[in-house]
C-alpha cells in the first residue's frame, strides 16, 4: 500500500512538471502586436528597401540616389518623393501602405547629420 502511494505521488509531480513546462512554451505567439513604434518600423522598412541604393547611412548614393544626410527636404516632401517616386527612384505606393511610407519617411530624418 505504501509504494503505491509514494508511486502515485511521484507521477503527480511528475504530470506536474510537464504540465508546467508546456505551458510556458505556447505562451509565445499571442503576444504580436500591431502598433509598433513608428521610429522602429520605419528603421526596418528602410533597411529593407531603401539600402539598395541610399545605403545604410542615407550617403551610398547608388544609380545617383540622393544623399540623405545632406537632404533639407521636409517630411511632406520626402513622403511624396517616396509615393511617387523621383527619376531613377522607384515609387512605393504599390509596395508600401501610407503609414508605412510615413514611418520610413520620418526615419530619414534621423539620418540627417
Ligand atoms: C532604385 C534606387 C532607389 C531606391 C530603392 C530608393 N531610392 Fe530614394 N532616391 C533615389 C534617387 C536616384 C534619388 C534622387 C532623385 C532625383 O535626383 O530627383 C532619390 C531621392 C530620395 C529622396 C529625396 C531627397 C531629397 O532631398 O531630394 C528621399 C527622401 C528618398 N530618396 C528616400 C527613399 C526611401 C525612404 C527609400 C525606401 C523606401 C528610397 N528612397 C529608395 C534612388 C532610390
Amino acid at each position: 500500500m505504501k509504494k503505491l502511494l509514494i508511486f502515485t505521488l511521484f507521477a503527480t509531480l511528475i504530470y506536474a512538471c510537464s504540465q508546467s513546462g508546456s505551458e510556458n512554451g505556447s505562451e509565445k505567439s499571442s503576444s504580436e502586436s500591431t502598433t509598433a513604434a513608428p521610429s522602429a518600423d520605419g528603421e526596418k522598412i528602410y533597411k529593407t528597401y531603401c539600402v539598395t541604393c541610399h545605403g545604410l547611412y542615407g550617403d551610398m548614393g547608388a544609380s545617383g540616389a540622393f544623399n540623405l544626410q545632406v537632404s533639407t527636404l521636409p517630411v511632406e516632401e520626402r513622403i511624396n518623393v517616396i509615393t511617387n517616386g523621383r527619376k531613377a527612384m522607384t515609387p512605393f505606393k504599390e509596395l508600401l501602405s501610407e503609414d508605412k511610407i510615413k514611418a520610413v519617411a520620418e526615419y530619414t530624418m534621423t539620418l540627417k547629420k
